[in-house]
């Protein structure tokens, strides 16, 4: 399959895998890029730019094909050394950036004169357009549904993608709730050149986390995610948990009174303690809604075979059968 993000990246399939902290490190993006997606380290989970650049050399010594890098451009008092991290993705020979939170217009002359392709997430139309104005050269528009930050405009990507389809002459990956070849065809039918996926990836065999993470993402159902930090209006969907619960009613206390402050245990500092350690109840981890499509830990390698076999199967099969007038009683049910 091409589309113009797999001719934009130089990779096999349209599959991206997003930038996730304590999960994106070199054994995750290296698992992506070999099976023909495009793997991605997240930036800001290497404390410093030196690590980074060791990060992305481990990850070069485990696959030959095109990576990207995560930047994610966070509202803190004190900045990390962007300009640096952005030396060491150039110099690392990366020529792809997935950037999030905060406009990346102050970075864009130096990723552009790196040659450096720049897809950034965004959560609205509006910033989807800013992100075109300033040179990205790709968007990946994530819907109400993700896992992680989905912003305040609370719109799913079933109005999203559209919408977006409408008003960008630049390609952009549908992104939240991408789970497999149903997320891609019906991504692709809504005008998207192809999917990022983040929760997913999480749940297969090479993720390098604690084994009862992945054990938490096949227990759980799209009931169980929670929006939590609304007040801050920094809103992150996350999974269920003791911590969260805490959380919540920390959050139901104070209303609109909340500060960061008063939820500093539950959300600083979990993600080791979740990703490494396997303290499930620790606290505020990112995680989407695509949680209840998720039964299995495969390999990556299978997990894109599977959801490009299914995709081709649904497209001239399925799709192309209705316009032939073959009547399908079934619905399109997942393999696993
Ligand atoms: C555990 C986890 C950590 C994440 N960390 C980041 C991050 O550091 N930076 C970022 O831009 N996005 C982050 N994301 C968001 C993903 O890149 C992706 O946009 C999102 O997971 C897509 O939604 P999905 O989970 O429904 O696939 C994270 C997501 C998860 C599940």
């Amino acid at each position: 399959m091409k589309t113009a993000i797999t001719e934009l990246f130089g990779i096999q399939h349209p599959i991206i895998q997003g930038g996730m902290h304590y999960v994106g490190f070199a054994e995750m993006a290296a698992a992506v890029s070999n099976a023909g997606g495009l793997g991605i380290i997240t930036g800001l989970t290497q404390r410093t730019p030196e690590l980074l650049a060791k990060e992305i050399a481990r990850c070069r010594d485990m696959t030959d094909k095109p990576i990207g890098v995560n930047l994610t451009f966070l509202p803190s008092f004190t900045a990390p050394p962007y300009p640096e991290y952005i030396a060491a993705i150039r110099e690392g020979g990366v020529k792809a950036v997935e950037t999030a939170g905060r406009s990346p217009e102050q970075y864009m002359p130096a990723l552009k004169a790196a040659g450096i392709k720049v897809i950034h997430k965004c959560t609205s139309v509006r910033h989807s357009l800013k992100a075109e104005k300033i040179g990205c050269d790709a968007v990946s528009v994530d819907g109400f549904e993700c896992g992680g930050h989905p912003g305040e405009d609370d719109i799913p990507n079933m109005i999203l993608l559209p919408r977006a389809a409408d008003e960008l002459t630049i390609p952009f990956v549908a992104s939240g709730g991408m789970a497999d070849a149903r997320s891609l065809v019906a991504a692709l039918s809504m005008g998207a050149a192809g999917m990022n996926m983040g929760t997913r990836f999480i749940a297969t065999k090479e993720a390098p986390v604690h084994a009862n993470v992945k054990q938490a993402l096949l227990d759980a159902d799209e009931l169980d995610t929670r929006l939590v930090m609304r007040a801050l209006r920094n809103t992150e969907r996350v999974l269920k948990n003791k911590g969260v619960d805490e959380l919540l009613e920390i959050e139901r206390e104070k209303g609109a009174r909340l500060k960061i402050e008063d939820i500093h245990e539950q959300v600083a500092g979990v993600y080791p303690r979740v990703m490494i350690e396997g303290e499930m109840n620790a606290g505020a981890w990112s995680c989407g809604m695509v949680v209840g499509l998720i039964h299995d830990i495969p390999t990556v390698k299978e997990l894109i075979d599977r959801i490009m076999a299914e995709a081709e199967a649904i497209i001239r099969q399925r799709l192309t059968g209705f316009l032939d007038g073959k009547f399908e009683i079934t619905a399109a049910r997942a393999v696993a």
